[in-house]
């Protein structure tokens, strides 16, 4: 029951109101008997959502598109990987001194780990904006290589070599052309991080069929559709493919462990978001 013990956490972010954290951490919060409860909140003014975690002792925030990197300038302390990434989504308010993290990079290693050892494997990563970037990071972390394929060419060179800085020719970037298909053959892992084929998009993919090789574990970072057409092609030619959804449930979840301090009951939450999406509930 929310009685005045409450702890309130919230997702902030603009839009918000197809966010699917509100139930997923609800769901968590429930089966564990946690008295906490979670909100989503559309945000103009980001400054003054940040100093309300203080005047009103918000316990923690997720933060989505468009303030995850606007949003490190109001913290007090950023956690080391979260600060090179340049992104945060998730802030704990510890005695009014807030922590910023990134659970997005960590969730979507964890999926891929589920299925394949990182270390030493070529992996291929579609698009160069926030998301790309923490994955790429995530990723040369694990001691992969990385190939950036970008439709703005620039922006996935400026990505590779912000990240050669760090890891010295461990990444590149190409556009996507014909040589693409001789290419995936020799890479064991291709991720999309764009949002092309995202709901109600969903006939689009961010790589035609015939550049997919059957080498491949394929991952999409869109959970809505839960399969993209760019994982039915994957999956029709024999890849292994990943879904949004794990990375999704993930991030969830060690964002619940930094909130609660609790272990995350992620089966509840994965069910919760699918059945959502499913249109079960
Ligand atoms: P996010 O922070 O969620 O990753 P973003 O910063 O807007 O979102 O980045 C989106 C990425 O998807 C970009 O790399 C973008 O390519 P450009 O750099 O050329 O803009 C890519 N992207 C988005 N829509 C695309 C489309 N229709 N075709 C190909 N790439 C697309």
């Amino acid at each position: 029951m929310i009685d005045s013990k409450t702890k309130l956490i919230g997702v902030i972010g603009k839009p918000i109101e197809h966010s699917m954290s509100p139930p997923m951490h609800n769901a968590a919060f429930l089966k564990n008997s946690l008295n906490y409860v979670y909100l989503a909140f559309g945000v103009e003014d980001l400054g003054g959502a940040i100093k309300s975690m203080l005047a009103l002792n918000i316990r923690g925030y997720n933060v989505t598109i468009p303030y995850k990197t606007e949003v490190i300038a109001y913290l007090d302390q950023i956690e080391p990987v979260a600060k090179k990434i340049g992104a945060v989504n998730t802030i704990v308010n510890e005695n009014n001194i807030l922590k910023g993290y990134n659970t997005d990079y960590i969730g979507a290693i964890e999926a891929l780990e589920e299925k394949i050892k990182i270390k030493d494997k070529k992996a291929i990563v579609l698009g160069a904006g926030g998301a790309s970037r923490a994955i790429c990071f995530g990723l040369l972390n694990k001691g992969a290589e990385v190939l950036i394929l970008n439709r703005t060419v620039e922006k996935g060179m400026q990505l590779a070599d912000e990240l050669n800085q760090h890891w010295k020719n461990k990444a590149s970037s190409m556009s996507v052309n014909e040589a693409t298909i001789q290419l995936t053959k020799n890479y064991d892992i291709l991720i999309n991080t764009t949002s092309v084929g995202m709901h109600p998009k969903i006939n689009q993919t961010p790589l035609e069929k015939k550049f997919l090789a059957k080498n491949l574990l394929v991952m999409d970072i869109i959970y809505n559709p839960l399969q993209t057409q760019f994982l039915k092609d994957a999956k029709n030619i024999g890849c292994k493919t990943i879904s949004g959804l794990k990375m999704f449930v993930n991030q969830g979840a060690i964002s619940f462990e930094l909130f609660t301090g609790k272990k995350p009951p992620k089966e509840i939450m994965e069910k919760t978001v699918k059945d959502l999406l499913e249109q079960k509930i």
